[in-house]
């Protein structure tokens, strides 16, 4: 199976796992009202997951979610790894031995002996009973909600908005659990209390029907007999990987480093798995997943001999817009001899990932505007060069205010074009309704600003505007005194380009298509084009707005 649908369906599966996690703290945490309140919370989430479509999704996961995590346990090459992926892999295998005594005693005692699991037999066992499983149990959840937390942020934090929302995610990774330990220690009280009152622990007793003594020991065959399946297949992965790497080792290839270092790996390797066997420091911020290009490597001698980028590599590069010398030391697997030189120092952070050189900048979705003036330069011919610079400066003046007083920062006035940012710190709605409206006032206030010099032009004034939305990176980059807050990446390449389709168009605004979905305008009174954009696959579908009076009708009133 190819490792990217591996992924997906260990990922789908860890969901599943997390809502039931996240539910059962949940329910714990209803501890510090009252076992009462513990109690009846357990009755929905019995009903939810004791039902046929729970019981199969929860087990479903488990099995996928376990049994994909030792498929690629079985299929990286190096164990060598990050520390993060280290601990999570390894909190991970963890797990089922930590959980089995509690599913065999709760769930399995259920369905084999019919016993009722009700929070006032489990808590007596962990708190009066055996208070050793009860410490036991608070490992099992601890370690159980670091796995996810891990394998969460290291899914997440490529997304534009996490970094926004990174500081309540963790606050509420924090709050959960500790809510949940409350709860679990305040139900734990009350149930000793309760052990002190005579004949409750009787009653209780006869409530939940325990298993009996054959019932017990059969149960406790069940734990064995899992607990032997489990480490039986992780002993048997592991000495597939052995036999597989003395197999490999038969047939073993040189990467140069520079420096120059040699490392000489079996055939099946990734450059990245061999920079880690070595211990050759070497970025890959998403953990070798394709997902992030920090691993890339300059590729010299024996290029010729690697099979062409996959498909989710070639998305990566192309994004990242390298030469094509360049490739993903992750996805890379020579079959002969190679040279490589990394690219991007080890240390580099995920918010430098998709850029070429953008230390100082992050990944976020914005709205970009660009516009120009039509047919200035054939009329700047015809006027002195002080007339031209004061009419340029008008112009300036006029488009600037606009875009600042809609929300947007200008970014560059060059010649008489100008680029704008919206969006950067209100997100891309906010951006796509500001650009709008910028846009707007920037027609008016050409409009005002012909009638002022009707006199020394020939023409009244136009512009062409063009107005992207999308990820782009954006950060502080130049040098010196021009030193300014700019965008790079694809979302800025296709607005320039819909600038130049307004002159195709002879319209004053040439909007893409995600640009209304974010402003939350209806645009399909306008005529819709799909444009080719040079290095893109596929069109961009756009609405072209002829003339922008026009938008006053459609545009969101919310600012
Ligand atoms: S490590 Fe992220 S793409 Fe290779």
């Amino acid at each position: 199976m190819h490792a990217t649908s591996v992924r997906r369906l260990r990922l789908g599966a860890a969901f599943v796992l997390l809502t039931y996690l996240i539910l059962h703290f949940l329910n714990h945490a209803l501890g510090l009202i009252s076992l009462e309140a513990m109690e009846a919370g357990r009755w929905w989430f019995l009903a939810l997951w004791r039902g046929r479509l729970g019981t199969l999704a929860l087990y479903g996961a488990i099995t996928l979610h376990g049994g994909l995590a030792l498929w690629l346990l079985y299929q990286r090459r190096s164990l060598r790894m990050p520390a993060w992926e280290s601990a999570q892999y390894g909190l991970g295998l963890l797990l089922p031995a930590l959980l089995a005594s509690h599913v065999v005693g709760t769930r399995v005692a259920w369905w084999q002996a019919g016993t009722e699991d009700r929070y006032a037999r489990v808590l007596m066992v962990f708190w009066v009973l055996a208070p050793e499983r009860g410490a036991w149990q608070m490992v099992a959840l601890t370690v159980a909600w670091t796995h996810a937390c891990i394998g969460l942020h290291h899914w997440l934090r490529f997304r534009p908005w996490y970094p926004r929302l990174a500081a309540w995610l963790l606050a509420a990774a924090l709050l959960l659990p500790a809510a949940a330990l409350a709860g679990f220690v305040a139900g734990g009280r009350e149930v000793m209390a309760l052990a002190r009152t005579p004949g409750w622990t009787e009653a209780l007793g006869q409530a939940s029907a325990p298993p009996d003594r054959t019932e017990a020991a059969a149960l406790v065959r069940i734990r064995s007999g899992f607990l032997d399946a489990y480490l039986g297949a992780l002993v048997t992965v592991l000495a597939a990987r052995s036999v597989r790497a003395l197999w490999q080792r038969r047939r073993s290839i040189r990467i140069t480093y520079p420096g120059p270092r040699v490392v000489t790996v079996p055939v099946g390797f990734t450059v990245l798995e061999a920079s880690r066997t070595a211990g050759i420091p070497h970025a890959s911020v998403c953990g070798g997943r394709g997902r992030c290009s920090t691993c890339r490597v300059r590729v010299g001698r024996g290029r010729e001999h690697l099979s062409p980028p996959a498909e989710a590599e070639r998305r990566v590069l192309a994004r990242v817009g390298t030469a094509p010398d360049v490739r993903l030391a992750c996805q890379t697997r020579p079959v002969r001899d190679l040279t490589v030189e990394p690219l991007l120092a080890p240390s580099i952070a995920p918010a430098d990932a998709l850029g070429a050189d953008v230390r100082q900048g992050h990944e976020s979705e914005i709205a970009v505007l660009f516009a120009d003036l039509r047919g200035f330069t054939r009329m700047a011919e015809h006027k002195l060069p002080y007339d031209v610079v004061f009419v340029l400066n008008r112009y300036f003046e006029t488009v600037g205010t606009a875009i600042r007083d809609a929300g947007g920062i200008t970014n560059q006035f060059t010649g008489d074009g100008v680029m704008a940012l919206f969006g950067v710190d209100a997100g891309p709605e906010a951006g796509c309704r500001q650009a709008l409206a910028a846009a707007r006032a920037m027609v008016d206030g050409m409009a005002a600003l012909s009638a002022e010099l009707a006199g020394d032009l020939p023409a009244p004034l136009r512009i062409g505007i063009g107005v992207h939305a999308g990820p782009a990176v954006v950060g502080r980059m130049g040098w010196g005194e021009s030193f300014y807050l700019t965008a790079v990446g694809d979302t800025v390449h296709v607005a320039a380009r819909l600038e130049q389709a307004t002159k195709d168009h002879d319209a004053e605004l040439v909007v893409s298509e995600e640009v209304a979905r974010y402003a939350g305008a209806d645009l399909a009174a306008f005529p819709r084009h799909d444009l080719a954009v040079r290095n893109r696959a596929g069109r961009i579908g756009v609405r072209v707005v002829a003339r922008v009076a026009a938008l006053g009708a459609v545009l969101p009133s919310r600012g």
